[in-house]
């Protein structure tokens, strides 16, 4: 299959990478700043799974993508509202975002109905300053699923590209409930250590603040729940083991966005669940709490 990356950042860059090493036909579309280091510098992933280095297609220019079977959007949630301008200019083929939260699928939803399938990236990757992805550890999948019925033999076939380009990957039925395991994770995770810039293992350690995360895991089920997809009622306790599984040095990308003063996700993930606890009448006052705390932070190092 044709593959149309919108981004090329860690996301895009890693399993893009993954699929050009397999032949696959891979065109990436960019902003001028990423263009110019990929013509500087090339794609280059480091990872423990094979490094990649090349030249891939890349483009600014939209027009210049005439065929693709699917199109990737693997921007953060503060780019979505420029990405969707390029995606207008794009072709109307279906559409696989990979941001962590579920606002996203909403807009993307409504923006494009009938085209967008629902991804959900298993990885820890960053870029480093040359614009290198940066992949730490061996875990790497890709969780796909339709969200329309008839997107489901293109959901196959996107796993089959997946794994013939040696992606860990899984094809699901039920891709909202796999969006909302990875967001109710994700959440607590980014919560608190962008709140407090420390790592898992030493708020684990903490009673007061493994309340706080527990409060949070229940929010995220509530409003899960309400939106029709039900956790279960451990879901906390499972979060919990996620958390405990980690390395105890663990720190969310939002808690390191943080430190480096760059923009935060923080609107889309903690205040995607107090707007999504508004629409369904579910509390969200830990959220609240949180968010007041992250959102100054939102646009990057607050002016003091
Ligand atoms: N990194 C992870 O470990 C990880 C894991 C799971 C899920 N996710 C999710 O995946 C999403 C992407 O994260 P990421 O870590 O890959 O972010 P990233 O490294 O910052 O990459 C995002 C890329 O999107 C590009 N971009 C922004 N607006 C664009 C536009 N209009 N057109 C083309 N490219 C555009 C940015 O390019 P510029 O250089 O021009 O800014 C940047 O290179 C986020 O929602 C994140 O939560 C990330």
């Amino acid at each position: 299959m044709r593959w149309a990356f919108l981004g090329a950042g860690a996301v895009g860059g890693y399993f893009g990478s993954r699929l050009l090493m397999a032949g696959f036909d891979v065109m990436f579309v960019v902003r001028p700043g990423r263009l110019e280091q990929l013509h500087r510098h090339g794609l280059v992933v480091k990872s423990p799974l094979g490094d990649y280095a090349g030249h891939p297609p890349a483009t600014t220019d939209p027009a210049q993508v005439q065929d693709a079977d699917v199109i990737v959007v693997a921007v953060k949630a503060p780019h979505l509202a420029g990405a969707l301008e390029t995606l207008d200019r794009l072709p109307d083929v279906p559409i696989l975002p990979l941001l962590n939260g579920i606002e996203h699928m909403d807009v993307l939803r409504s923006r494009y109905p009938g085209r967008v399938l629902g991804g959900v990236a298993h990885i820890e990757a960053t870029l480093d300053e040359t614009g290198a992805v940066i992949h730490p550890s061996r875990f790497a999948r890709l969780t796909v699923g339709a969200v329309e019925p008839h997107h489901r033999p293109l959901a196959e076939a996107l796993g089959e590209d997946l794994g013939r380009a040696g992606v860990d990957h899984r094809v699901t039925d039920d891709i909202y409930r796999a969006l909302w395991e990875k967001y109710i994770l994700l959440d607590v995770l980014s919560a608190l250590t962008a709140a407090t810039g420390l790592p898992i293992g030493r708020l684990l350690a903490e009673p007061a603040t493994r309340l706080a995360a527990a409060r949070l895991a229940e929010e995220v089920a509530a409003v899960a729940r309400a939106a029709g997809v039900d956790l279960g009622d451990d879901a906390w306790p499972r979060v919990l083991a996620q958390l405990e599984a980690f390395p105890p040095t663990m720190l969310a990308s939002m808690a390191r966005d943080k430190a480096k003063g760059l923009p935060l996700e923080t609107d889309h993930i903690q205040g995607g669940i107090i707007r999504a606890g508004e629409r369904h009448g579910v509390p969200t006052p830990a959220h609240v709490a949180v968010y007041g705390v992250l959102a100054p932070y939102r646009a990057g190092a607050p002016l003091t």
